[in-house]
């Protein structure tokens, strides 16, 4: 397992800016885990409709951890392996572990489901602990890929391509898939990074499918943070509105 003290003593002290594929997903990811981990936490057994909604997030973020862990081996993997043979093994027999947690934390998320009143709080208690251990568990996975995968990718492919395999990546995405992750990655990004990530898909998407990714994850930004946006990448600032000027 590693520390802030062991990352703090390998981690270089300045490093060139390069493309970093993983940071901004890897961002959303966190931020949908953890608010699932709370959720899970906080969860009324007795409210059904709670237990319906909160057990649907879960489910969703599965889904959204199982296809991430697919893009990466088809993607991201792959590369490393054309280029670095070996380098992406760690990271791959991880993916394969993380498989095997999914499966048995739908396992569970399904017994809560059906579970009869009595037996609710014990399953739920046991759901929010497994599922803490996932997002430990990724955590950790996902500092080791933003570390030595990135040192493997930036040492073998320039910026240029790396940019080509992410846009891949992000073709190969169905929109429910986009707008998920907008929802989580936007709110979760820092304004230069909303701005350069929402500023793209401006340039590059349909103006439609441009309103539909806005439409994801305005409700989810404050207002400042959503007035900034909105003047780096030039649309109307007033809510719901995507106009360009
Ligand atoms: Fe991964």
């Amino acid at each position: 397992m590693n520390t802030p003290a062991a990352a703090a003593r390998t981690a270089p002290a300045a490093t060139v800016a390069r493309f970093d594929m993983y940071v901004s997903i890897h961002k959303a990811l966190r931020h949908f885990m953890t608010d699932t981990l709370h959720r899970v936490g906080r969860l009324d057994v007795t409210d059904a409709d709670e237990v319906t909604r909160v057990l649907g997030q879960v489910d969703t973020l599965l889904t959204l951890c199982l296809d991430h862990v697919h893009n990466e081996n088809r993607f991201v993997h792959t590369a490393i392996e054309a280029r670095q043979p070996g380098s992406a093994a760690r990271t791959a027999e991880d993916h394969v572990e993380h498989l095997e947690s999914i499966d048995v934390l739908r396992h569970e998320t399904r017994a809560l489901a059906g579970a009869p009143a009595a037996e609710r709080n014990a399953l739920a208690l046991r759901l929010y602990r497994h599922l803490a251990l996932f997002v430990a568990d990724n955590f950790q996975h996902m500092h080791f890929e933003e570390t030595h995968n990135n040192a493997a990718l930036w040492a073998a492919y320039s910026d240029e391509e790396l940019l080509g395999i992410h846009r891949s990546i992000l073709a190969a995405l169905p929109l429910e898939e986009t707008l998920l992750v907008s929802r989580w990655m936007i709110p979760a990004s820092n304004p230069a990074e909303r701005a350069a990530i929402v500023g793209g898909m401006k340039a590059g998407a349909p103006a439609p499918v441009f309103a539909q990714v806005v439409d994801a994850f305005r409700p989810h930004l404050d207002e400042t943070a959503w007035d900034k946006l909105a003047r780096a990448i030039g649309v109307a600032q007033q809510p719901g509105l995507v106009d360009v000027r």
